[in-house]
């Protein structure tokens, strides 16, 4: 694409997604870890691609989003931020590199900003990172806020059950992202919580709600791109909505080609040179 063409490309931003609220349009956002797949939903017009900690189960096959590394995970999001042209990147800072101090985390806000030239960082807690977030967007990156269900800390939890269900944790949920939206967060997800909750909070704060597994009254849904297309035919909590079944056709599609080569039907003639 000429660089005409790009500039033409109207880019998604935080200011955007603000706008798109207030007019209460949807916001669609899904994850990415590579160049090819960035490239298919971005081109189809994805508003915000989520470089998440994902990566750690969807491809490295590791149980939980502990062990991904920042270096792993700047890896993921420059091969995302170069196949994309219009949607806004965000970026998750993987478990151990915020927790221990705002320096830290600014310092690693700032390689993920540097190295891959995201748009965003996406971090999962409220109160508790309180001083993180503000020193980052002191720097001027815009952060992502994250409650409900957060993974990194599912050794805290104990299982990926519907989080906030009794009054106290709900209430502290509330209070936490009304505090992420004071200290300046431009976005919140929220994850596997009551319908009723998310609706809530979406209702309190002026700052897009995107959610997954927090039922339709929030401001935009968030998926795993590999789970909304059927990769993974284990994988079905009742939020997910499946679009696609890649597995049967990938898996028959491949069936097919093993049968072809052995039966010599492929390379043809045609496909020879
Ligand atoms: O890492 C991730 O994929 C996420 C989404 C589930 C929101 O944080």
């Amino acid at each position: 694409m000429s660089t005409i063409k790009k500039q033409e490309l109207k880019k998604v931003t935080t200011h955007q997604l603000q706008e798109m609220k207030k007019r209460g349009e949807k916001i669609a956002m899904l994850t990415a870890y590579d160049y090819s797949m960035a490239k298919i939903i971005d081109g189809a017009g994805i508003d915000i691609i989520l470089v998440g900690d994902s990566a750690s189960n969807v491809m490295a096959g590791n149980t939980t989003t502990l062990p991904i590394t920042l270096d792993q995970m700047i890896y993921h999001a420059t091969s995302v931020v170069k196949a994309v042209n219009r949607a806004l990147v965000v970026v998750d800072i993987p478990f151990g590199y915020y927790q221990g101090s705002s320096g830290e985390a600014l310092r690693s806000s700032i390689r993920i900003m540097k190295e891959s030239g995201g748009h965003a960082v996406k971090m999962e807690g409220g109160a508790e990172i309180k001083d993180s977030v503000l020193r980052i967007l002191s720097a001027g990156v815009p952060v992502m806020g994250h409650l409900g269900l957060t993974p990194q800390s599912i050794y805290k939890f104990g299982t990926y059950s519907v989080r906030a269900k009794e009054e106290t944790e709900a209430n502290k949920l509330i209070e936490d992202a009304l505090l992420l939206e004071e200290c300046g967060c431009f976005g919140l997800v929220l994850e596997k919580i009551p319908a009723t909750l998310a609706k809530r909070v979406a209702e309190k704060l002026s700052i897009p709600v995107i959610g997954i597994g927090a039922g339709p009254d929030v401001d935009g849904q968030v998926l795993v791109m590999q789970d909304m297309l059927g990769v993974n035919k284990e994988f079905k909590p009742r939020f997910l909505r499946r679009y696609a079944d890649l597995h049967s056709v990938v898996t028959g599609a491949v069936a097919k080609y093993i049968e072809d080569v052995k039966a010599k039907d492929f390379p043809s003639e045609e496909e020879k040179y």
